[in-house]
């Protein structure tokens, strides 16, 4: 790797816009910055190999749960303290404290990061093969809903999906939104990764 886009002992290389914050904060806190390279498999949620339900959405801005927990080690973090994280993302640090009881808050400026961290923690009220028995039972349901709305306004919803799937996919959507809490949101994040895919898709057809 190149050491030179390794902030630490080559900040003066970066060039920054005119007033720039990031460069006033990184000004202020350079020595107390240092690299741990040893930390870099778990720094995004691909490191989230012992919790597989975090790594369902792939958020490459996310923390790993690992990573999370060695800096509360490392912090000595304990249940009396208060964990606040202001850009708290798909909540992979509001759930490690959770997991260790400290409590915490959170803040992101994304809806999807919102619902997706506040519907985390409910898979661990799940016991085995719950979530397979509300799904066998709700699907028989789809055939004879009533299709919920969508953004059909939104151009990738014209030609992503032929009208038969999309026709489904509303009504599946309905049969999720009917079902009760917590299995509504479970099940509806599970939905959203499906149309995360579809929207990816023609970055990677480009790729
Ligand atoms: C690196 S991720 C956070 C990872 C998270 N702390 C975790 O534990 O996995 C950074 C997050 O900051 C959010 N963000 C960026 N600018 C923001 C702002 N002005 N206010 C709130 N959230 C913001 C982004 O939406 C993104 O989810």
């Amino acid at each position: 790797m190149n050491r030179q886009m390794l902030f630490d002992e080559h900040t003066e290389f970066l060039s920054y816009p005119q007033d720039s914050v990031r460069k006033e904060l990184e000004m202020k806190f350079k020595n107390r910055m240092r690299e741990e390279l040893k930390l870099r498999s778990l720094i995004s949620y691909v490191g989230n190999k012992e919790v597989p339900f975090l790594r369902l959405y792939r958020y490459k801005e996310a923390f790993s749960f690992g990573l999370v927990r060695y800096l509360f080690k490392k912090l000595d973090v304990n249940p009396k303290d208060y964990i606040f994280d202001p850009f708290s993302g798909l909540g992979t640090t509001m759930f490690t404290a959770m997991i260790h009881g400290i409590p915490s808050i959170g803040a992101d400026k994304l809806p999807l990061a919102h619902f997706i961290s506040k519907t985390l923690p409910m898979f661990l009220s799940l016991s085995e093969g719950e979530l397979k028995d509300v799904w066998e039972s709700a699907k028989f349901k789809v055939k004879d809903a009533e299709p919920a709305e969508i953004a059909l306004d939104v151009p990738i919803m014209q030609v992503a999906f032929d009208r038969e799937v999309l026709w489904t996919l509303r009504k599946l959507k309905s049969i999720i939104q009917d079902l009760s809490y917590p299995y509504n949101d479970i099940l509806f994040y599970y939905f959203s990764l499906f149309w995360r895919n579809v929207a990816l898709l023609p970055r990677m057809g480009n790729s």
